[in-house]
């Protein structure tokens, strides 16, 4: 029968040769991103700079980690030195890298390391799963990656290169168990843990969502949704309802002296612990005051100040809702009082505060429009 676009599957051309990781480990060994965590060679990777890499990785892309895994490195060279900083430090370090939890668990895992597996991490991929922060995924990358040890770690970039490869009709998420399955039983014994980063790379710079590089992937002839032609749709998914908007004020009060008003978030929850500007509850029946004063929370000694509402406000997406921030701000008169529960902290001093990318946004914003009124030099409501 003669190939068309709508032949069922099975009908559909296959490939004339079985991928193997050979074939991929042949081009990791000329193509390898060159990366700070990343050893070459028969040299040893370090455990900690693995470990660490992995955290930071965890649902954020290798250039936005570059830095932050050299600023962490910088100041904390160890396992010991990291487990002996201090909380506060730890997440300040972090700020900007989003999904905080990450950073308590680094924390915590980097204690618990010190104390009770003295200062070496396990080499398994049960006992590394024991520890603070490290799931299926990171357990299978490190036991793999710095201990040579024969696992498989699966992330949606390594799922969508075997739904490619081998043309896999079944949806997401069910379909996670079979992606994972066919990735383990292509992991070699020796060299599992190149393997694991090639497959990394693949999905990061060839097999990419969108336009997939094929012609120069090391899998175009045995990958069978190449074949076929339709590699791009894959791989398949169930479609997925997103998180509802939600809505909330931010208020941001600078103080004529350069400080500007600051609070600690709960302990628990999302972006716990961290620092933010006073704002309202954000949610999807929120509704922006169209006067400059929605301030209930705002009690003395910052009762009678005088709020602008800036025009635009700031858009920010968390993993599960999108959340959109009308930003009031207000000047307050040098050595005016913080309100209960919140502090004066200086503009210069923000760098060591604990501040998530949607404050800094907030901030950034606040700021602009603040410059903004005054060389315009009128106030809009
Ligand atoms: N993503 C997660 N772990 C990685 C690694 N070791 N190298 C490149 N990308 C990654």
């Amino acid at each position: 029968m003669r190939e068309t676009s709508w032949a069922p599957s099975e009908e559909r051309a296959k490939p004339k040769t079985a991928p193997d990781a050979a074939t991929l480990l042949a081009w990791y060994d000329v193509s390898a991103r060159v990366l700070p965590w990343r050893v070459r060679g028969s040299a040893k990777p370090d455990p900690y700079r693995v470990w660490l890499s992995e955290i930071m990785l965890q649902q954020t892309r290798v250039e936005t980690v570059l830095p932050y895994f050299a600023k962490f490195l910088a100041r904390w060279p160890d396992l010991i030195s990291l487990a002996n900083a201090r909380q506060e430090e730890v997440l300040s370090a972090w700020a900007g890298l989003g999904y905080y939890a990450r950073a308590r668990n680094l924390h915590a895992c980097a204690r618990t390391v010190s104390a009770e597996y003295s200062g070496r991490f396990p080499e398994d991929e049960a006992e590394l799963r024991r520890l603070p922060g490290i799931g299926a995924y990171t357990a299978a990358a490190i036991s793999a990656i710095a201990f040579g040890r024969k696992a498989t770690p699966v992330d949606g970039n390594i799922e969508r290169v075997m739904s490619r490869l081998f043309a896999v009709e079944e949806k997401l998420p069910a379909a996670k168990k079979a992606l994972a399955r066919l990735a383990a039983e292509m992991t070699p014994a020796h060299r599992a843990g190149d393997f694991a980063q090639a497959l990394m790379d693949l999905g990061a710079t060839i097999c990419t969502p969108k336009n997939p590089a094929c012609t120069i992937c090391p899998w175009m002839e045995s990958c069978a949704a190449r074949v076929r032609g339709d590699q791009q749709t894959f791989p398949r998914k169930i479609a997925k309802a997103e998180g509802r908007l939600r809505k909330g004020a931010a208020f941001v009060v600078i103080r004529e002296d350069g400080h500007i008003l600051l609070r600690t978030r709960a302990d628990k929850g999302l972006l716990a612990s961290m620092t933010e500007v006073p704002g309202s509850e954000w949610s999807a029946d929120y509704r922006a005051s169209t006067k400059a004063a929605p301030l209930a929370n705002m009690a003395a000694p910052l009762a009678n100040i005088k709020w602008l509402k800036a025009a635009e406000t700031v858009r920010h997406v968390f993993t599960h809702f999108p959340l959109e921030l009308t930003v009031y701000t207000a000047q307050a008169p040098a050595r005016t009082k913080a309100p209960k529960g919140m502090r004066f902290v200086q503009l210069r001093a923000l760098g060591d505060e604990a501040l998530p990318s949607v404050m800094r946004k907030v901030i950034a914003h606040a700021l602009e429009f603040g410059g903004k009124q005054k060389s315009k030099g009128r106030a809009k409501k």
